[in-house]
């Protein structure tokens, strides 16, 4: 029904998305990693390409049965990146073309500072591993952002003693600069690796421009009006 209403509604835009989880090696055969499996990022770039976008997906991490959705998919170029600093690298390339940039990757925060080149066994003792911290990918889109671009970002609360979920969203909004931010109520049963979810998006002006309690693809059919709105304004 919504695709009878809206029609191709987004031909023309040139959206890049990042999904999936990034990857911080520790050594040859360990990592850091999350527990994002990549699906709603695929159910946005789905349906910015059902509507009329060319969508450039840019995967870490996601599951060959998750990816299967959108391989071969018309408008659809998929690309993949392991870490955070190659998550970077691609999406600030792509930003150069593209007039909607959505991060829904979770991109971690640190990474190892030293990496070891060979495999730790026992032998090396436990180790002590220093973090040192990511650049913030969606922060730097923000200050980097061309005239009439918009850029997305997500982000999974929990909700605090002194702040609600809506509360920490709005703040973390302004702190990075984003046009739009989705905020998704998690706790250690919601949120992941499950196919419902309640996500509010923050616009400009700190307003809550919509909730929206549905299907991944509901909550990406949302986002995607909400940049539309956005772009009009
Ligand atoms: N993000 C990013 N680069 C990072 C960290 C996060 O681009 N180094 C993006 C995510 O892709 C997401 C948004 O920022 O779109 C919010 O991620 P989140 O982890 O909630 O933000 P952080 O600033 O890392 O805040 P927190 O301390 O709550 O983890
Ligand atoms: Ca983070």
């Amino acid at each position: 029904a919504r695709l009878l209403a809206a029609g191709r509604d987004l031909a023309g835009l040139r959206i890049a998305v990042s999904a999936g989880g990034t990857r911080e090696p520790i050594d040859p055969v360990r990592f850091i990693g999350n527990r994002s499996s990549g699906r709603q990022g695929i159910a946005v770039a789905l349906a910015a390409a059902e509507r009329g976008a060319d969508v450039t997906l840019v995967a870490a991490h996601i599951d060959g049965a998750v990816l299967a959705d959108v391989r071969g998919r018309a408008r659809i170029r998929l690309e993949h990146a392991g870490t955070a600093s190659e998550l970077g690298e691609r999406m600030t390339a792509l930003a150069q073309e593209s007039d909607v940039v959505i991060m829904t990757a979770a991109v971690a925060d640190y990474r190892v500072a030293r990496v070891s080149d060979h495999k730790l066994t026992k032998d090396d003792g436990a180790p002590r591993i220093e973090l040192v911290e990511n650049a913030d990918i969606l922060a730097g889109l923000a200050a980097g952002r061309r005239s009439g671009q918009t850029i997305v970002g997500f982000a999974a609360e929990m909700p605090t003693d002194d702040e609600s979920v809506i509360e920490r969203g709005i703040r973390k909004r302004r702190r990075k600069g984003a046009d739009l931010l989705a905020v998704n109520e998690v706790g250690w049963q919601a949120g992941f690796e499950r196919a419902d979810n309640t996500v509010s998006i923050i616009g400009p002006d700190d307003a809550v421009v919509a909730t929206v309690s549905g299907s991944k693809r509901e909550v990406a059919d949302a986002l995607l009006d909400a940049v539309l709105a956005a772009r009009a304004s």
